[in-house]
């Protein structure tokens, strides 16, 4: 459905001078090549300009194949593709998710301020010409006052006793966000309440959770923005079934409460509606983590954390809003990744968290980015002809040095960009662990960049056999991100920044990084083979798929 906003004439990506710009300079350098350590001597103003600070953030990007000159020209395709313009819409509440006509507004999620123990909005953000401030902030207190409950041991289960574990139900937007920021954050988790997740419909997933509670003590959050998911619709049956086999069904408003936008389907299933925590179409899935969707964050870490958190959110979310593209943290990220992937071909990147709590980002990260721009439809309709989303992977430091990293210093074809992400002070000072862990942090993009030539590994004695084996090329990129400490505060900049990044990249792109048509297919199939199993009958398939149904009915007699 193309609406007012893609209906005016508008260049397409390729068609435009500045794309053209860069296209020539990628040529350039094909030719040429280009040293990323080389490029300090040249730029002298290269630190100054590639390294970036917001509040107790720094990030550097300086060891990027990009000379300044190739920064400029990505600023100038950011600017005629109209980057702002577009964020600037989001800001205001158009629909810019054009293939759903919906409003795009996870920032208002943290327009808010925390002040003597409410939430209150900062500012008003109109959509269809209403305010939908002072239900975000409506929203927020709800779940503080219930939170405060919970936590309090005010809430009482039904036999009186206390809420000693929560049990997350959901998937995608509604699991890896909660699950991500509650694991990441566990240093401020309060103590005696137990955090499970359960999204997979693997019935081990809820087999082995539910092995771990006791349902006197057991309080259910069900989250699915649409409460229509198959995942999340079984695991939360099989929890009400268990339940129910200890308990009535008046007792379940006590231990059952959702986050969702679909009121009646929570009522249906036998939830009081007091205990549903709604949010709104606007707020994708994967943009969710803030909203509702945050209440098992929100129980675990507390509301005045939690009120940190969202603060974190805005500390980004206004400096993506306010600041130049050249000083754009997001921005420059993007341009940078949008180099790589449009004009050098690096097709993937890692991220990096130098955190053990942090393992989980990658996985969050995944579905942000691949959800959002893996695509190929542009907003005119077209498919395009160029790349779009990247491959995003990685796994905590200093474990993925034991098990990727050869490839990312050593591989004949690839190169992969890396971010690498740490904290300069650690939540757990033991001995001289942190000494350590940022050792590594700061050597392997050294490494990366630098590399080790074969006179210099013949001049420490490494014997000639050896010496191609032990030869590292170098001049692979990396960011580097640091933040003082991992709190709830950081981890919210540190996730807008990811989220405000795709978002310029799926501009540029003009592909619509809001819906996620790409995963229907394959859940349609899934119900009709579903009911043909059940069925005991293989259908019509392909051959391959029919000789593995007829295996599985096989099983299933
Ligand atoms: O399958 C993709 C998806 O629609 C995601 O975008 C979403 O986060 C997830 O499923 C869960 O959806 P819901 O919150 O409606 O259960």
């Amino acid at each position: 459905m193309a609406n007012k906003i893609v209906a005016r004439k508008e260049k397409r990506l390729i068609e435009l001078a500045e794309w053209n710009v860069l296209k020539q300079m990628q040529q350039l350098i094909n030719k040429k090549g280009i040293n990323i350590a080389d490029l300090y001597k040249i730029e002298p103003q290269r630190m100054q300009a590639m390294t970036h600070e917001l509040e107790n953030m720094y990030a550097d990007f300086s060891k990027n194949s990009v000379t300044l000159e190739i920064m400029e020209a990505l600023n100038n395709l950011a600017r005629a593709a109209e980057v702002e313009k577009w964020r600037d819409l989001m800001y205001s509440g158009a629909k810019i998710n054009f293939t759903e006509n919906r409003a795009v507004l996870h920032v208002a999620l943290r327009n808010v301020d925390y002040i003597n123990n409410k939430f209150v909005p900062k500012s008003s953000i109109l959509v269809d010409g209403k305010n939908v401030m002072p239900e975000v902030a409506a929203v927020l207190n709800h779940m503080a006052e219930f939170t405060d409950r919970v936590r309090s041991g005010q809430w009482l289960g039904a036999t009186g006793k206390p809420i000693k574990a929560i049990v997350n139900i959901g998937i995608g937007g509604s699991d890896l966000g909660p699950r991500m920021i509650t694991k990441t954050l566990k240093a401020y988790g309060k103590d005696g309440l137990a955090m499970h997740f359960v999204s997979n419909i693997d019935g081990t997933d809820i087999t082995e959770v539910l092995k771990q509670v006791d349902p006197e003590t057991t309080l259910f959050i069900i989250e699915s923005k649409t409460f229509t998911t198959e995942e999340t619709m079984t695991n939360a049956k099989t929890a009400k079934d268990w339940f129910l086999k200890r308990f009535n069904q008046e007792d379940i408003a006590r231990h059952f409460v959702a986050a969702s936008t679909a009121k009646e389907l929570v009522e249906k299933f036998g939830i009081d509606p007091q205990n549903m925590f709604p949010f709104w179409d606007w707020v994708g899935g994967r943009y969710s983590a803030p909203s509702a969707i945050g209440l098992p964050v929100m129980l675990s870490i507390g509301k005045d954390n939690y009120a940190d958190f969202l603060k974190g959110y805005n500390v980004m979310d206004e400096h993506f809003k306010t600041a130049p593209i050249e000083k754009n943290i997001p921005m420059q990220m993007a341009l940078i990744g949008l180099w790589y992937n449009n004009f050098m071909g690096f097709q993937s990147y890692a991220v990096l968290p130098y955190d053990q709590y942090s393992e989980l980002f990658p996985s969050y990260l995944q579905q942000l980015d691949m959800e959002s721009n893996g695509k190929y439809v542009n907003r005119f309709g077209e498919a395009v002809n160029y790349a779009t989303g990247p491959v995003l992977w990685g796994a905590a430091g200093t474990n993925g040095q034991h098990s990727f990293y050869q490839l990312l210093h050593q591989s004949a074809d690839k190169i992969i960009p890396a971010d690498f992400i740490g904290y300069l002070r650690s939540l757990n000072p033991v001995g001289d662990h942190h000494v350590k862990l940022m050792a590594n942090f700061l050597a392997q993009p050294e490494a990366l960049m630098n590399g080790l030539s074969s006179e210099e590994l013949v001049k420490s004695g490494c014997p000639a056999n050896l010496v191609p084996h032990r030869t590292f090329k170098g001049n692979r990129p990396s960011n580097t991100i640091v933040f003082d400490k991992l709190t709830p505060k950081t981890l919210g900049m540190q996730i807008a920044l990811y989220e405000h990044k795709v978002f310029t990249q799926g501009i540029i792109w003009q592909i619509n990084s809001l819906d996620q048509y790409g995963v229907e297919l394959g859940k349609k199939l899934a119900g009709k083979i579903r009911d043909q199993i059940k069925a005991g009958q293989a259908g019509e398939h392909d051959p391959s798929t029919t000789a593995l149904m007829n295996r599985l009915l096989g099983v299933n007699k």
